[in-house]
């Protein structure tokens, strides 16, 4: 039993293989925080707190007379709204009656076998007897505003997953103006909070600073989840490090706006909240009705390492669907770096002729196939083909590309639309702009009113109508610039507050059906690059593209700062030119196959004007990346180096029999008289011998580990290693 209440003492405890989690329910009602950390067995928790009255903070009346209980002190599991706990809230409601306050207790709990799921969301599953649901519900007796707090426990993969049903169980309407996935309290301890930060073509950049007195604010209000953060934080002990240390991560599995808050409070107890973003959010709730928040996905570890391999493995077992997410993925060829808007059906055959015969597997149409679209002025929503651009149709190519043994793949934009296209022209109402005013454009192009069926269902007949008609094997999902004018003319006006979330709903809705409906094409998502990389698209597209930005040295710092999250199978990362187009950085062709290899792996440039050397390097890179993919993708994920600092980035991967190891290097930044490039490895067998094919030594792997490996030095730019080591004892 992952799962045990102490009818007794009213304690909740729930139990990972590595981690505790513990509430109890006091005297007066409140469901009290106590612990979520290391194990602790059986031991009620309580014992670290006592009652105490502290100055200005104020006290419920039914502890008016000792005067030694506040809300604004006592950890808790879901913080309340206007009755004195002056910390982060965690939900913020308007009643009937223009009151404002919504004061929460505890009515009853059910604990299930299995895993909940949230309906109309994204939500990580039970494989099979792997979780247990526990479900606490909270009522505010006067409005009869009730929560329902659902976990999950995945008790072997150390995780837990929250969320948060909101029902009207009052007699008048009630509006939710904040409605937080997760409130957790960490009563004791110094911490520091991790986050991804970035803007387009430079996202997941890792930072890490104290936590100071004062609240922290990650988040987003751009309609996506965004370059510019991440919906995942981690707080960790001040002086963790990869190997040791207590380390939360916490996950929002949504891809709309967020707020992820964080607040060390004046008895230096830090509160962490996390949810749909409130700025674009109100949501009227009849009697009777619910709302559910997105999940938030929990793990406590051990050091940053075992925290990021155990969401790796999470998300690749637990959030990511269907057909293709453990499989292995098609090395694919984009056009996109390579022709830009200016393709056509010669064009394109010859860099497809060229691609399968260094062993590409699946060709990809990037943007520009459809409507008039020659460059970003005009075309979206004209989901049929450019004859100008493609004279002979859509399957005259794909059946040339199929015919060279290839698989093909097509770009796609549909929450999008520009004005010059035949869409906007029917449906100018379609597009979200605020009545009266002129709308914002972001890369000349509108977003379309996700909030309104019509839409969506016209999406879905587009799309199903373009998979049905052709042979194609994948999807590139694009969305290419911020949300603003956020107003949908399909709604009344005291709803424009749910615009925003039923937008995502409704880019869930679609995606499932296609899903549902073409089971084995393979979705990738993107946006921009990587502004909408989050769990919540993870389980409709096991892959996205990471960023704009295919510089190999940046992307270093990309992909590492993504690793602490995401595992590699969910990362798209290519092979492009050098110099680089956003960079102009030239780099080996060697260091750019290396970097892009952990990840989903694929080429975007023109192959047909490689030198013959180039070619033979691509080659052999496809063949290799085809025998380690297993070991890349299933393996367990070490970062050997601060990807932000430093001359060389290092990483490993490590089978999970420890049979085998790929060790890479990548020098960032080259030196004259160079020190040593010498790297401790992690993950493997102490005891086993290990056999490096490259240099053909063979060495413990407790000498590996305990005394390292030194690379001779290497001269030139950006120069990388890579090291394949099997055990052979
Ligand atoms: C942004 C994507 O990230 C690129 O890879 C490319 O597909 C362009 N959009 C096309 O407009």
């Amino acid at each position: 039993m992952s799962i045990v209440f102490d009818q007794q003492k009213k304690l909740l405890t729930l139990a990972t293989a590595k981690s505790a989690y513990q509430m109890q329910i006091d005297d007066l009602g409140f469901l009290q925080h106590l612990h979520y950390g290391a194990r602790t067995g059986s031991q009620d928790m309580s014992y670290q707190y006592y009652d105490f009255d502290y100055a200005f903070s104020g006290n419920p009346a039914e502890r008016r007379s000792d005067r030694s209980f506040s809300l604004d002190i006592v950890p808790q599991e879901f913080s309340s709204f206007g009755e004195g706990d002056y910390r982060v809230n965690s939900v913020a409601v308007v009643n009937a009656d223009g009151s404002r306050a919504a004061r929460f207790h505890y009515v009853s709990h059910e604990i299930r076998s299995g895993k909940y799921a949230i309906p109309e969301l994204p939500a990580s599953y039970d494989n099979g007897d792997e979780a247990e649901t526990l479900i606490v519900t909270l009522r505010d007796t006067v409005t009869g505003l009730m929560i329902k707090l659902y976990y999950g426990v995945f008790e072997k993969l150390d995780i837990i997953t929250r969320y948060t049903e909101f029902v009207n169980d009052g007699k008048g309407p009630v509006t939710l103006e904040k409605a937080a996935s997760l409130c957790l309290d960490l009563p004791m301890g110094t911490w520091d909070l991790m986050h991804f930060w970035g803007k387009h073509a430079m996202e997941r950049q890792p930072e890490r600073a104290p936590i100071g007195h004062c609240i922290t604010t990650i988040g987003s209000t751009r309609g996506t989840s965004s370059h510019q953060h991440n919906p995942f934080v981690i707080i960790c002990d001040h002086d963790a490090t990869e190997d040791h240390g207590d380390c939360y991560g916490m996950m929002l599995a949504y891809s709309g706006g967020f707020k992820a808050e964080v607040e060390n409070s004046q008895i230096n107890s830090v509160r962490a909240v996390m949810g749909i973003d409130d700025t674009y959010f109100s949501w009227k709730l009849e009697p009777g009705q619910s709302f559910h928040t997105p999940e938030v996905i929990l793990s406590f570890a051990d050091g940053l390492t075992a925290l990021s391999q155990n969401y790796h493995h999470f998300i690749r077992h637990n959030v990511c669907r269907g057909k293709h997410h453990l499989e292995k993925r098609p090395v694919l060829i984009n056009n996109w770096e390579a022709t830009y808007f200016d393709l056509n059906e010669d064009k394109m055959y010859a860099l497809a002729k060229e691609a399968a015969a260094l062993g590409i597997d699946q060709f990809v149409l990037d943007d520009g196939w459809f409507g008039a679209r020659y460059d970003d002025n005009a075309g979206l929503g004209d989901w049929f083909v450019n004859t100008k651009k493609l004279p002979n149709g859509l399957d005259s190519l794909i059946q040339k590309i199929n015919d060279l043994g290839m698989k093909f793949g097509i770009w796609v934009e549909p929450e999008m639309v520009n004005e010059d296209s035949d869409l906007y022209r029917a449906h100018p109402d379609w597009a979200l702009t605020e009545p009266g005013r002129k709308p914002v454009f972001g890369r000349n192009q509108l977003v379309l009113d996700m909030a309104n069926q019509e839409v969506v269902d016209y999406l879905y007949n587009c799309l199903s109508t373009l998979l049905k008609e052709h042979n194609i094997a994948y999807i590139k999902w694009d969305f290419n610039r911020s949300v603003s004018d956020v107003y949908s003319h399909a709604l009344p006006a005291d709803r424009q507050g749910e615009v925003s979330h039923r937008f995502v709903l409704g880019l869930y809705s679609l995606l499932e059906r296609l899903i549902s409906e073409f089971p084995d094409v393979l979705f990738e998502g993107c946006s921009g690059g990587g502004g909408r990389f989050d769990a919540g698209m993870l389980y409709y597209t096991p892959q996205i593209w990471l960023s704009d930005d295919t510089d190999a040295i940046e992307r270093l710092i990309i992909q590492g700062g993504t690793s602490y999250g995401y595992p590699v199978s969910t990362m798209g990362a290519h092979v492009s030119a050098s110099p680089n187009h956003q960079t102009g950085r030239t780099t080996p062709i060697q260091t750019r196959g290396v970097v892009a290899m952990s990840g989903a792996f694929g080429y975007e440039l023109d192959l047909t004007k490689l030198p013959e050397s180039d070619k033979e390097a691509i080659r052999s890179q496809v063949c290799q990346y085809h025998q380690d993919e297993v070991l890349i993708h299933q393996g367990d994920y070490f970062r050997l180096t601060d990807v932000t600092k430093g001359y060389f980035t290092a990483w490993q991967i490590v089978s999970k029999d420890k049979s085998g190891s790929l060790l890479n290097l990548v020098i960032t930044r080259p030196q004259p008289n160079p020190a040593p490039l010498h790297i401790r490895l992690k993950g493997l067998d102490p005891d086993a011998l290990y056999k490096i094919a490259e240099d053909d030594q063979i060495i413990s792997g407790s000498a590996l580990m305990n005394g390292g490996y030194t690379f001779r030095p290497m001269m030139g730019d950006y120069r990388s290693a890579q090291l394949h080591l099997t055990a052979v004892s």
